[in-house]
């Protein structure tokens, strides 16, 4: 088995939540605890360890959307796509922060600096389109040529 330094720190998890299968939740939720996600080598370590399969694991990481696997990026930019956005070229705005970025939707850039999310509505549907910037920031009215500029004051 891949040795890995985070294990340790796993290994500590499992003696103290149990090997059970009931215990995955807790094992799952003290792992997130400490490391801020749930890395892709340590839900295979928890599974051998478990003796659960990998594929039941991955079924409770993504049936609870607490779960995360991989890091918060410094800036979450999310591209609403909902009706009134979508109507007034939401998906041009999308293609541009794709470009502009390297990503496409769903990803963070390499350096961990931004990630692209894509959602249905962020209640602002007369600023059509719209996005949002780390939860908070809110901009409207967006072209592609716009958009670059908002992006342009996260650095
Ligand atoms: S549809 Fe985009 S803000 Fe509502």
């Amino acid at each position: 088995m891949k040795t890995d330094k985070k294990m340790p720190q796993v290994d500590m998890i499992l003696r103290r939540e149990g090997l059970s299968r009931d215990s995955l939740i807790q094992v799952l939720h003290a792992v997130q605890e400490d490391m801020g996600y749930l890395p892709k080598d340590v839900l295979v370590y928890i599974s051998s360890k478990m003796n659960i399969p990998l594929s039941v694991i991955h079924g409770v990481v993504t049936f609870y959307n607490f779960f995360k696997t991989a890091k918060d990026a410094e800036h979450v930019i999310m591209v609403c796509m909902g009706t009134a956005c979508y109507v007034k070229n939401a998906a041009g705005v999308l293609k541009a922060i794709e470009e502009y970025l390297g990503i496409k939707a769903g990803e963070v850039t390499k350096d961990g600096k931004y990630s692209l999310r894509m959602v249905r509505c962020l209640g602002a549907c007369g600023m059509a389109p719209v996005i949002s910037v780390d939860g908070k920031d809110v901009y409207g009215r967006l072209t592609p040529e716009k958009v670059i500029e908002v992006l342009q004051k996260y650095k």
